[in-house]
This record gives structure tokens, sequence and C-alpha cells, in this order.
């Protein structure tokens, strides 16, 4: 089978819906039409950054020369108008997290700021004690990114807490039982991703979290890579902590949110100390403002945010089912393909609810498949993808990851596995 059948592009639906993968769904993508070395970009980096569709670029155009002002601080109409957009676009980004009243939702830069905030959030010290102690636990799960470990690793040097890691089984998944195993009464946080960066895997985070928090502890969801086909709904999921980026579904770079239980939230020490998160100012102390300005210290990125409420709308528009059903049969297409190929080893085979496909080839480094995929206009991303741990505990050494957008299309695909081909028979 050449480019899946199942996923043939209509030019649109009949009630005017932009479908994935359709000509005219890809007009809305500004940086996909374009050559690279002579042949059209074929943009399958998407887990590193997403391409911004024209709602969020003329978002940002907007904002920029219409209503671009310091927000909660002047009564003059511009600053209210920029104020007014940033509330708008927190109250799109509640509802787009799937927030209850008991949530709330915090503008940071990103998912690595969001992750950094609520570690050290936990250990910093406060008047009634921190949450984290000498002696208490922090159990992280083995397929994050850096950027779900690092400030783990810190916070347990910092605060005295051990660090335990949920290590994956050789496939890379995790399992319930493996977790039930690691969980102690010194507990007191689990942090795991909703979906892995480097394999694709998808852990069955429900019954993870569920467990964590029974156990009475803090439970940290990093939806990073999940934001752009499969968002995790806050007020169905045991989770204290979400964090995710804009860049990853599609919004702009340096803007990013950490959702929350209000509860949990209030607990963190907040990092951004300035202007715009205080009540009251003395020589000596202050008193610092309630949620959700309490930790946006500082001017924050109004124009993302903006940005990051557009993409959203985007993603809805276009429809969440749809965009999921659409990245998982591109997942299959290359898995399929890419398997026929010789020496080829597809990292979590079984994760079909992927939007990516990350492999490795006997003897050939990834770094030259990727520069001979970019020959042809084929962006992929190589190495360890920021999660060199588990590439590690894998024991295949660094891989070329594929990972796809609701823009890709079959076509791309099947470039991408010829490409693949071609660059090995070049290599031998
Ligand atoms: N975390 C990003 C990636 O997986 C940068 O590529």
């Amino acid at each position: 089978m050449t480019a899946a059948s199942h996923l043939q592009p209509a030019i649109s639906a009949s009630d005017g819906r932009l479908v994935p993968g359709t000509d005219a769904l890809r007009a809305q993508f500004p940086l996909l039409q374009q050559s690279i070395h002579g042949a059209s970009l074929a943009y399958l980096d998407n887990a590193a950054t997403t391409a911004m569709p024209l709602d969020v670029i003329n978002a940002l155009r907007y904002f920029e020369t219409q209503h671009r002002a310091n927000i909660h601080r002047g009564v003059h109409s511009l600053s209210q108008s920029a104020t007014d957009d940033f509330e708008q676009a927190r109250t799109t980004l509640k509802e787009f997290v799937g927030a209850s009243s008991e949530h709330e939702l915090v503008f940071t830069s990103g998912t690595t700021e969001s992750l950094n905030l609520v570690a050290q959030g936990l250990w910093a010290a406060k008047p009634e004690g921190a949450w984290l102690q000498p002696g208490d636990e922090i159990i992280v799960s083995g397929l994050e990114h850096h950027a779900n470990l690092l400030p783990w690793q810190q916070a347990a040097r910092m605060s005295g807490a051990v660090l335990r890691v949920l290590l994956p089984d050789a496939q890379g998944r995790i399992h319930t039982a493996s977790l039930e195993r690691l969980l102690s009464l010194r507990t007191r946080v689990f942090a795991l991703t909703a979906s892995a960066n480097a394999t694709g895997e998808r852990p069955p985070y429900e019954a993870l979290l569920n467990l964590a928090s029974q156990a009475g502890a803090m439970t940290v969801l990093d939806a990073a890579q999940a934001a752009g086909h499969a968002m995790p709904v806050l007020a169905r999921i045991n989770c204290d902590f979400l964090a995710f980026s804009g860049h990853k579904m599609h919004g702009p770079m340096g803007i990013g949110v950490l959702a929350g239980r209000r509860s949990a939230l209030e607990r963190l020490t907040p990092l951004r100390l300035g202007g715009d998160m205080v009540t009251e100012v003395r020589w000596d102390a202050a008193e610092y403002a309630e949620l959700p300005s309490r930790l946006e210290g500082g001017t924050p990125n109004v124009a993302g945010a903006v940005g990051l409420a557009a993409a959203a709308r985007f993603i809805s528009r276009v429809g969440r089912r749809a965009i999921a059903e659409h990245v998982h049969g591109l997942r299959a297409q290359a898995l399929r393909g890419l398997s026929c190929l010789p020496d080829v080893t597809v990292l979590a085979p079984h994760a079909a609810q992927s939007a990516l496909v990350s492999f490795v080839v006997r003897h050939v480094h990834p770094h030259d498949i990727g520069t001979l995929l970019d020959e042809q206009g084929i962006a992929v991303r190589t190495g360890h993808h920021c999660a060199q741990p588990l590439m590690d505990h894998l024991g295949l050494g660094p891989s070329t990851r594929a990972s796809f957008a609701l823009y890709n299309t079959p076509e791309e695909v099947d470039r991408m596995i010829r490409g693949v081909s071609l660059a090995l028979e070049k290599m031998r």
C-alpha cells in the first residue's frame, strides 16, 4: 500500500470544516509552502515544534498592531483591551484543557518553566513548611525528557528527598504494577509524561495518576507531546499539575501553561517575584496576590497567550478526534513502511496512540540519515531527543524520529520511507 487509503484527503468537509491532511488545511500554514534543497518541504519534526496557522499569525499581528500595551496596570483603553485579551486567552485555554471550577491556569514560558516552577515551588521553604522534606520520595517515570527529570533531580538535592525512577520494560512500556511497588508512605510527588517524546509511548497515565494520588502524592503530568493531538481533560484525571507548551500545538514559542488544582498551585512558592504578583509591598516584606497573578510576576508574554488561545481554537475547529485519527494513521503507515526495511528497529512499535515514529538502523548513525533526508527536503529529528537516560536504558543508541501533525499527508510519509531506504542504499 502506498498512500494510506483510509487517509484519502478530501478538499474540506461539506460543512466547511478543515480536514486534516487536505490542501485546504495545509494552505493555512505558510511555513509549509516552501522548498528545501529544491524539494517541497515535508516537515516531520512536529514533536520538536509545530508550524503556526494563519489564524494564529493573524491573532498575533492584530494584538501587536492594535492592542499591544502592558496589562493589569493601566486605566487607559489600550491597557484594558490588552488585559481583556490576556484574560480571554486564559478562559479559552481553561476550556481547552477541560478545567473545572477547582482548577486554575497560569501562563509560563513553556513546559520547561512550568515543570521548574512546580519542582522548585514544592521544595522552596514556606512559613508552613515545604511540601518536600528530607527522606521524602519523588517518583519520576523513566520515559521523561530532561525537562521532567532535571528539575526533580534538583528538588531532591535541595530538599534531601530521594529520587526514584519508574523504569519502563524492555519495550519501553510503563506498568501500573511497577508503580505500586515503588509507592511508599514517603512518596510526595509523582511526575510523568502523557506521551514520551523519544519513543512515542503513551503510558496509562490515568491509572498511574490515580495510584499515586491515592498514595498521597502530588501528581504532575507533562502534556507537551500530547497538546497537539491528545490533550488530557483535566477534570477527568487525578492531576494536580499539568504542563504544556504553545509551540508544540501550533502556537507561538515562549508561551506555555501550568494548569492544575487551585489547592495544589497555592502550595507553590512563587519564583518570579516582582510587579503584578503582589497586593501590598513594604520595605521589608510583601503580600503576594491570589492565583493566578501570584505565579505570573513581571510583564507576561501577552501576545503569546493571545496566539496560544488562537491555536487552541484552531485545534478545536479542526476537531481533536479528527486530528488524533489522522496522526495515528500516519504513524501506523510509517511503522509498516519502516518495518519492511532491513536492519531497522522501531522503538515502542506497539504505541498505536502515538503521533511519532522513532527508529534505529543497525550500524548507521541517525545524523547521517537525518542529513540525507534533509537533502530530499524531509525534516526529522535525530539523536537522544533530550531523553538520554531513556535512550540509554533501551540500549539502542540515538534514533531518527519522524513526528506528525494535522497537516502531514500519507504522501509525505511515503517520501520519508523512500528517503530512508535511499539513504541506507547510499551508505552501504
Ligand atoms: N522536546 C522537544 C523534542 O522532543 C524539543 O524534540
